[in-house]
């Protein structure tokens, strides 16, 4: 009888699951370079704000958006698979998976240029779907896809007590952070404002510091997660405090 119970709970946290899980995208045309080498290390810092990419769960598998991709940093963290249909002597088989990341920025002459939708990948992402590291740029065809993360959502405190600054990362399901709100232990709910990427402020709220703190992230697919205190009293700047996850 108690297994019984059991099972269905199972059975119906599985379907709840099922259901918030976020569907692929259609496919869409594009085309794919890559910027640096095979270590990555020109992909670090890249414009959503993530820092080192390995700590902050992307590791190479990540990508600069055009313009018309980037969307003023709400792609910051959508996941995106790509596949190159550049014909069989430039293309391997298959498929990679990547984060955004970073922004490719238009430039006099740039495939990043608006109306444009252009990848450029890290080169180890290239080189799973592309033959040779002289294939240039290939055309691709791309779709959104659930991130699939390890572990929960981080909240990484930067600012100071007059301009709270919070990056946001690790995020699974449709990965891109539309919305953020706070919440201290003393107060409702305040709406945070983006300042780049996935880069997240709130002004003239010293009162924050010294509480414990909770986050609503809502992801563009309209998907909320709340995560209760995470940021303990003591919470410190240049912290990281994980909770929550889709
Ligand atoms: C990449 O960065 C790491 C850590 O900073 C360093 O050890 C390594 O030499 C770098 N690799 C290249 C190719 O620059
Ligand atoms: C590109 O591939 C060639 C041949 O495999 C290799 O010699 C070269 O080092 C590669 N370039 C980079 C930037 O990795
Ligand atoms: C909580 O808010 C109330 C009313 O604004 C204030 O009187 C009190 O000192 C606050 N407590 C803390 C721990 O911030
Ligand atoms: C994010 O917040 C804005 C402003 O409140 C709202 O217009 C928008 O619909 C929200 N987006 C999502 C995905 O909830
Ligand atoms: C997001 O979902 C909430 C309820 O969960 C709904 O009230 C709101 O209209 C939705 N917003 C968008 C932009 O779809």
């Amino acid at each position: 009888m108690a297994m019984t119970a059991i099972s269905v709970v199972v059975v119906m946290t599985f379907a709840l699951m099922a259901m918030a899980v976020m569907a692929q995208g259609p496919w869409d045309t594009a085309d794919a370079t890559f910027y640096g080498d095979m270590s990555g290390n020109a992909t670090m810092g890249g414009t959503c704000g993530y820092g080192n990419l390995f700590e902050h769960g992307y590791g190479l598998s990540n990508t600069a958006l055009s313009t018309v991709l980037f969307n003023d940093g709400e792609m910051c963290g959508a996941c995106f698979e790509l596949k190159c249909v550049a014909g069989p002597d430039r293309c391997k088989e298959g498929s990679t998976i990547v984060t955004a990341t970073s922004f490719c920025p238009p430039a006099p002459v740039s495939l990043c240029n608006p109306p444009q939708k252009h990848f450029d990948l890290s080169m180890a992402m290239y080189m799973n779907i592309a033959k040779a590291n002289n294939s240039g740029s290939i055309p691709v065809q791309f779709r959104r896809v659930p991130c699939v993360r390890e572990g929960d959502i981080g909240f990484e405190f930067r600012g100071n007590p007059f301009w709270i600054s919070v990056q946001v990362y690790n995020v699974a399901g449709s990965g891109d952070v539309a919305n953020l709100s706070v919440r201290g232990s003393n107060t409702t709910w305040v709406p945070m404002t983006r300042s780049w990427g996935q880069r997240w402020q709130l002004s003239f709220r010293p009162e924050m510091v010294g509480q414990s703190l909770s986050f609503q992230v809502t992801t563009g697919d309209n998907n909320t997660v709340e995560s209760v205190d995470v940021a303990p009293a003591n919470w410190q700047f240049g912290q990281r405090y994980t909770g929550g996850q889709f």
